[in-house]
């Protein structure tokens, strides 16, 4: 009986992984064929493209394969991109091509993802704090510093922006009511800079020299509950 369980439960796993296998293969391919000629074979990023908004580097993207499949199925503004360069791929692959796709660039190169945002979440010294008092720090941080590029409104949109456009030094900062990002992982970008998890520039800062991790995750919970779905 013991055997037979063995046997039965060696034979699940191996029809799993070899549809698992398929679906891979299935991403690789897609992913050569629509993703390649921007974010460049293992998720590095084609440097080269002249783009105002430059791909993401994929394999050090926080999102994970879900949010990835949302994003390529719906494109990037639909989810708070400022420009549309990342298009909408809903119009050329069923669903469960585009996750297959997003399992591939999740399991082949950005495979470092899970074990990185447990590391830095387990380092993380925030002090929990009753809601009011976050609202009440978050508040003043987003108003004092991030609405200078994302808007008093998180919209993305502000004066400072239009005047990066007319110096041509484009800066474009994400609408953050649409944002698809849970709160640990918008403390992680505000805390490390959008640099760390794959943007091309530092136009998104690292705010961890001005804030400690307390007043970073008063303005991520501010941001995830006060912003997020308002328009
Ligand atoms: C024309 C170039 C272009 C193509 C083709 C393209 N992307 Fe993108 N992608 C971008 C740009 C630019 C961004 C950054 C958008 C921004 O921040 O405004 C992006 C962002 C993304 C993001 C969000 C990453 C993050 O960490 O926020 C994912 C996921 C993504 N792309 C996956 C894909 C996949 C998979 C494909 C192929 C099906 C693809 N992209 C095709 C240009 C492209
Ligand atoms: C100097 C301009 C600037 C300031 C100030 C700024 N940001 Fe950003 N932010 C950006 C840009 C630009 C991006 C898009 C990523 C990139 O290109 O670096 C971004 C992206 C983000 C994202 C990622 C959104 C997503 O869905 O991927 C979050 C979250 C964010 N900012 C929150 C904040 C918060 C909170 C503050 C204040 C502590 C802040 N930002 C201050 C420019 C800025």
């Amino acid at each position: 009986m013991k055997n037979l369980t063995r046997i039965l439960s060696a034979l699940l796993l191996f029809s799993l992984n070899s549809y698992a296998s398929d679906d891979l293969a299935e991403g690789k391919r897609l992913y050569n064929e629509a993703c390649v000629s921007c974010h460049g074979v293992s998720g590095e990023t084609n440097a080269d493209m002249q783009l105002t908004v430059k791909p993401r580097k994929l394999k050090d993207s926080i999102l994970s394969s879900s949010q990835m499949a949302k994003i390529i199925s719906e494109g990037g503004r639909v989810y708070g991109a400022h420009s549309d360069i990342m298009p909408a791929f809903k119009y050329v692959y069923e669903k469960k091509q585009i996750d297959s796709i997003a399992e591939y660039v999740s399991q082949t190169f950005n495979t470092k993802r899970d074990a990185k945002i447990k590391k830095l979440l387990s380092k993380s010294d925030a002090k929990k704090l009753n809601k009011k008092k976050m609202d009440k720090i978050g508040k003043k941080i987003f108003k004092r510093n991030c609405s200078l590029c994302h808007g008093i409104k998180g919209d993305g949109n502000s004066i400072y922006v239009e005047e990066s456009k007319a110096n041509k030094e484009f800066l474009y900062p994400y609408d953050l009511r649409k944002t698809i990002l849970g709160e640990d992982q918008i403390f992680l970008i505000v805390k490390f800079g959008a640099h760390y998890w794959g943007a091309d520039k530092e136009d998104m800062p690292s705010w961890k020299k001005k804030y400690d991790d307390t007043k970073l995750r008063s303005v991520a919970n501010f941001v995830k509950t006060k912003i997020v779905g308002t328009d």
